[in-house]
């Protein structure tokens, strides 16, 4: 059988690190074709070693200049030089030019939806981690992947978990899907103290090491809120039949629950090679090392009903999908901006979905949106975050 091609964008952070680990680990079943990173060059060249894939991508031009001198250089005669791209337009050239059978999209943020709109029209399979993309134009991705019979597969291990859990059923057998919250490192921080968090403190996950900003995501359950809309879009469900339960362990990684009473779910360590490799060799499934869930160490698995009045992502995440159209886009950049200034610590930890349900109150959704209301939107939510900031901390000052 040939290899499966794949295209990996965001090669050189957390998922596509464990990505190239899956990759590594299957080398008779997986071939890396093309690898994408925004700056990370010296991780990149690294990978070209490992790989020697046809093609690369980096979107800061400085560090593809960079990229270029070191493989010319000499050092690296053995390797098939790949051909580099560079910019966000790069980015998009090497997606439409490279063949692969399916792209995992595993870049952070907004920035990847381009890409990821290429790889549908180029016939490409997207094996999603980048939630943003598909929370931000939902409708345009799916019935783009629709239009083109193409597949979706979740990376996201709940998303992943309730698809594992739906295999051999019908949608319209399910009652409601529960995603499964780790709750993040301030579940039991009182409201009084979620003023006075630091960075710090919501860098520290307990249960998953991730990248800076969905790091952040989890702690303010933004995360959560996201894969709800996610969910919404993955699996045509409608928003009352998906639920949220905090299970801190984070060894069930959702449910599905039937119409007949059964409940269905998938359960495995919290380690992310699991899912990106079931996205990857669906509908198979084939070794991979990693370590075991023992049922009788854990001893026991807790569950509680999610705070929303301390955390108000999740009410926020409601009122997004029933408002509809351009909302989701203008709650995930207007996040995306509120996470970047906190790691800035411009704004206390509290002042992240404070901006963020500001900025949705000021906006008029769009309905049905076209991809250029989508980016509209998309632009209007960052500055007029910017803006909001600017006049918090004034008023603070
Ligand atoms: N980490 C997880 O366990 C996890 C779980 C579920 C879903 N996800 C989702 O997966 C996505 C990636 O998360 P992550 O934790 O892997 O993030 P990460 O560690 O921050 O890595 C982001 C990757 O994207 C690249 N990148 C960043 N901005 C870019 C841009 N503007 N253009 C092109 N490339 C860019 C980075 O390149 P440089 O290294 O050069 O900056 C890096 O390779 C997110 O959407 C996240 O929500 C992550």
């Amino acid at each position: 059988m040939a290899k499966k091609r794949v295209l990996l964008l965001g090669s050189t952070g957390s998922i596509g690190e464990s990505t190239d680990q899956v990759v590594q680990s299957l080398a008779g079943e997986l071939d890396l074709v093309g690898l994408a990173a925004h700056s990370s060059w010296e991780r990149l060249l690294e990978q070209i070693r490992i790989h020697s894939p046809e093609a690369v991508a980096l979107v800061n031009p400085e560090a593809a200049g960079k990229l270029r001198e070191s493989l010319a250089s000499g050092k690296d005669d053995s390797l098939r030089s790949p051909k580099i791209y560079e910019g966000e337009e790069g980015l998009v050239e090497l997606v439409r030019e490279t063949e692969a059978d399916v792209l995992v999209a595993a870049i952070s943020g907004a920035a990847g939806l381009p890409a990821n709109i290429a790889a549908l029209e180029t016939g490409k399979d997207l094996a999603l981690a980048n939630k943003e993309s598909l929370v931000m134009s939902g409708s345009i991705l799916t019935r783009l992947a629709r239009d083109k019979d193409l597949r979706i597969l979740p990376v996201d291990s709940e998303h992943s978990a309730i698809f594992q859990s739906l295999q051999g059923s019908s949608l319209e057998e399910v009652e409601r899907i529960i995603l499964t919250a780790s709750g993040g490192p301030f579940r039991q921080t009182s409201a009084e103290e979620l003023k006075d968090v630091t960075r710090q403190d919501a860098l520290n996950h307990p249960t998953w090491e991730m990248g800076e900003k969905i790091t952040i995501d989890s702690a303010t359950l933004m995360n959560k809120a996201l894969e709800i809309i996610e969910a919404r879009w993955l699996f045509d469900l409608p928003p009352e039949q998906i639920e949220v339960v905090v299970h801190p362990q984070s060894i069930i990684h959702s449910l599905v629950e039937y119409r007949d009473g059964s409940t269905i779910c998938q359960l495995g360590p919290p380690d992310m090679r699991v899912p990106i490799q079931y996205a990857l060799t669906y509908p198979r499934r084939l070794p991979l090392p990693v370590e075991r869930v023992s049922l009788a160490e854990l001893g026991q698995l807790t569950f509680e009903s999610p705070d929303t009045v301390r955390f108000p992502a999740l009410r926020l995440a409601y009122e997004v999908l029933e408002q509809g159209g351009t909302a989701a886009t203008v709650f995930n950049a207007s996040n995306e901006i509120a996470v970047s200034s906190f790691l800035k610590e411009e704004i206390p930890f509290l002042g992240i979905l404070k901006v963020v349900e500001t900025c949705l109150k000021q906006h008029n959704a769009v309905d049905n949106p076209d991809l250029e209301s989508i980016f509209a939107a998309d632009e209007w939510a960052r500055l007029e975050t910017e803006k909001i900031l600017r006049l918090e901390c004034k008023e603070s000052a």
